[in-house]
């Protein structure tokens, strides 16, 4: 048994170890969830670098995309493939984001989907923005 002010400062200090770790939570959600994607900034990114693959309105039919087997990804569908951290989930803003990142063929999908890992990751959270907006 311990002496009731040893078990006094046990139960405080766990007590504020408990709401610092709460605090320090809630301060890095913000960081922890992907940085908030501007879709119209998005779109101007996916028309130079997207587009000749999954075409001007998202559905996978730009003219380089036409062509490729598997077919670009038809994002007014909004239904995706790869389940990049292996949550059960396919198709999370986690996923998109490392899909863009890493490229398809990081997570077994195709090549053709290459990495765009030298935009930065508010460039990447803009076009997951604009992806998600095509979806009708
Ligand atoms: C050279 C053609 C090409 C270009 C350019 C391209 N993609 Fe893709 N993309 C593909 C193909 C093909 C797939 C389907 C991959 C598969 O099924 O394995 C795909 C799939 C995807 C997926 C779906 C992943 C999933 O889990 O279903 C996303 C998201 C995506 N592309 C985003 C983008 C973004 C954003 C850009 C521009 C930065 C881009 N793609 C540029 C060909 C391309």
């Amino acid at each position: 048994m311990l002496p009731s002010a040893l078990r006094w400062t046990g139960w405080s200090v766990g007590r504020h170890f408990a709401l610092g770790m709460l605090g320090a939570t809630l301060a890095l959600a913000p960081f922890a969830a992907h940085a908030a994607g501007d879709a119209a900034k998005g779109k101007t990114l996916f028309e130079t670098n997207c587009a000749s693959c999954h075409g001007t309105s998202g559905k996978g039919d730009g003219p380089v995309g036409a062509a490729l087997q598997p077919p670009p990804r038809d994002f007014t569908i909004g239904d995706f493939k790869l389940d990049t951290d292996k949550d059960g989930k396919p198709g999370t803003d986690t996923d998109l984001m490392n899909v863009i990142a890493n490229g398809a063929a990081a997570y077994g999908g195709s090549a053709m989907m290459a990495p765009w890992g030298h935009l930065s990751e508010q460039d990447r959270a803009d076009l997951v923005a604009y992806v998600r907006s095509l979806h009708k």
